[in-house]
């Protein structure tokens, strides 16, 4: 495989493209406007600069990753000659279900196609196409450039040959990739939401403050960020819409997001994109200063 396309130019998309442009893939960058194109090359390159500042890489290997990539407005261009498409467009259903149908449309019946979805099943993503054997997930992590692991979802009807080809893909990018099977939340947010949503519980509950909560997972579990910390980063509406996809998906009351998280959306506070959620980022410092509603 030489052929990338990227289908979306967002935080994880311009993340996946400089990734394998760096490892010397020719990657087609898509997106649906030239200006999320040009914002998403951007990022590339100021990634990139930060990295020949840390001295990882060397001015020509900027050069040479961001000669291998190349942009495109239509799916139907950028994916022509593909050999594995990673699509990381926004993640919603119709949306992807679209996306994945145009691609078994103009797509070579040999190109691998690779959902980056958090929450979406690719069995259904995969439903749509002729080749179901051929879909597989490709869930990386955000920043991309920095965290090692992929998780590699196969839906049900993924065959070995694509999961091995796949995983092998994965560790010439210089990853960890983790074979799992398609149920809902995958393994990173089947058990990564429930904490963030027990921590959630334990502070609507009264147990604990924002700052107690997070430092006891710090200190005491030695995670780099607390949960409630963690889940400003991912953003609050993310966090309930997985946690809504386990809820649905799996018909467990164990996975029924706290009402606090669910009011906290409804009241705009996402969280850091936002400005608060559990801190408040407007004030300018880098320390963490809890947000007012929680203040003791
Ligand atoms: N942000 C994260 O931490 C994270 C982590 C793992 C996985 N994901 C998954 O990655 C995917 C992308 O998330 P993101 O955070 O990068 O979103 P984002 O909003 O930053 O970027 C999405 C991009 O997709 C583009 N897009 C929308 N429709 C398109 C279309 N029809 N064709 C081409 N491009 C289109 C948008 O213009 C935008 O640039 C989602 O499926 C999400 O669940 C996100």
């Amino acid at each position: 495989m030489e052929n990338i396309a990227v289908i979306g130019s967002g935080t994880m998309g311009n993340g996946i493209a400089h990734v394998f442009a760096q490892n010397g893939f020719k990657v087609s960058l898509i997106d649906i406007s030239e200006a999320a194109l040009e914002k998403g090359m951007a990022t590339i390159a100021k990634n990139l600069d930060r990295q020949v500042k840390k001295e990882k890489i060397d001015e020509a290997k900027k050069t040479e990753t961001l000669n291998n990539i190349t942009t495109f407005t239509s799916v139907k261009e950028g994916a022509k000659g593909a050999d594995l498409v990673v699509e990381a467009a926004t993640e919603n259903t119709d949306l992807k279900l679209k996306i994945f149908k145009e691609l078994d449309e103009v797509c070579d019946e040999k190109t691998i196609l690779a959902s980056n979805t958090s929450s979406i099943s690719i069995t259904k993503i995969a439903s749509v196409t002729n080749r179901p054997e051929k879909v597989i997930g490709m869930h990386f992590m955000n920043p991309v450039p920095v965290m090692k692991l992929v998780e590699i979802i196969r839906g049900y009807s993924t065959s070995d040959e694509v999961t091995e080809r796949i995983m092998e893909m994965s560790k010439k990018l210089g990853k960890i990739p983790e074979e799992v099977n398609d149920y809902p939340g995958f393994i990173a947010n089947r058990i990564l939401m429930p904490m963030i949503n027990e921590a959630i519980f334990s502070l609507f509950e009264g147990v604990a403050g924002v700052k107690e909560i997070d430092s006891v997972m710090k200190l005491g579990m030695a995670h780099p960020m607390g949960p409630l910390q963690l889940a400003d980063f991912i953003g609050l509406d993310v966090c309930l819409s997985i946690l809504n996809v386990l809820h649905d998906g799996l018909g467990d009351p164990k996975y029924r997001p706290c009402p606090l998280l669910i009011n906290m959306v409804q009241a705009g506070k996402l969280g850091a994109k936002s400005g608060e959620g559990f801190y408040d980022y407007g004030h300018g410092t880098k320390d963490l200063v809890v947000a007012s509603t929680f203040k003791k």
